[in-house]
């Protein structure tokens, strides 16, 4: 794709102290994920590996040319997010699984989770796929087009809130039919640490 699509420059009005805020969203590159994994503990808390979501991503990387993360002027790293591989029970739906997002607590309501979901979006539509799968809240991925009517068939690998389960199809018809547990279908992670990443 075109430059101009690989980095995504983003304005947002500041509300308090930044009259202006400008990030850029990458694609994650290997030396990021110290400062990724930093992020989603200040983020996210302790407890964010024991989420069912973890289970489809454990053990493998990221689908090939989605994992991004947004940078502050001085390149780092204040948002990530990336989607993974997964397959409908025994069926040959295939689908993205999305997650974790997070945003720098120190840079929330920016409008940069809002970017990285656009982005991430039109990334994986780019890149062919067929439907993107998420455990979140509602109100904040309805907004991106992400609702429950298509993942009344499915379930997610552990215990999870089903009104939490969210869809969005990015091809017309591509959930139809899919039904049963997700499995991971993604690229095997290598045992080094630093292969964490796409
Ligand atoms: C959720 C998160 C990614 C949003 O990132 P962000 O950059 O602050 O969000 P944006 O600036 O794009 O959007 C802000 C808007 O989303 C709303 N919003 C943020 N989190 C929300 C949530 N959990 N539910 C509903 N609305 C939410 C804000 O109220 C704000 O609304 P407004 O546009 O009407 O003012 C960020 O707050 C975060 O990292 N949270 C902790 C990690 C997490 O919970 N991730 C999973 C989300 S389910």
């Amino acid at each position: 794709m075109t430059t101009a699509l690989e980095l995504l420059i983003c304005l947002s009005r500041g509300e308090i102290n930044r009259a202006a805020s400008a990030f850029i969203i990458t694609a994650e590159s290997p030396a990021d994920v110290p400062a990724r994994e930093a992020l989603l503990d200040r983020a996210m808390g302790p407890n964010r590996r024991r989420k069912s979501s973890e289970k489809l991503r454990r053990g493998r990387l990221p689908s090939v040319g989605l994992a991004f993360v947004a940078r502050d002027d001085d390149g780092a790293v204040i948002g990530t997010v990336r989607l993974w591989d997964v397959r409908a029970g025994e069926g040959d739906v295939s689908a993205l699984l999305l997650g974790p997002l997070a945003v720098d607590p120190a840079w929330k309501d920016h409008g940069i989770g809002s970017a990285l979901m656009h982005y991430a979006i039109e990334r994986a539509r780019v890149l062919g796929h067929g439907a993107i799968l998420l455990v979140g809240d509602a109100p904040y991925y309805t907004r991106f087009g992400f609702s429950a009517d298509k993942t009344g068939g499915l379930a997610m690998p552990g215990p999870y809130e089903r009104h939490r389960f969210l869809a969005l199809e990015l091809l017309d018809g591509a959930l139809d039919g899919a039904q049963g547990v997700l499995k991971p279908s993604g690229r095997r992670q290598r045992a080094h640490p630093l292969a964490r990443t796409a």
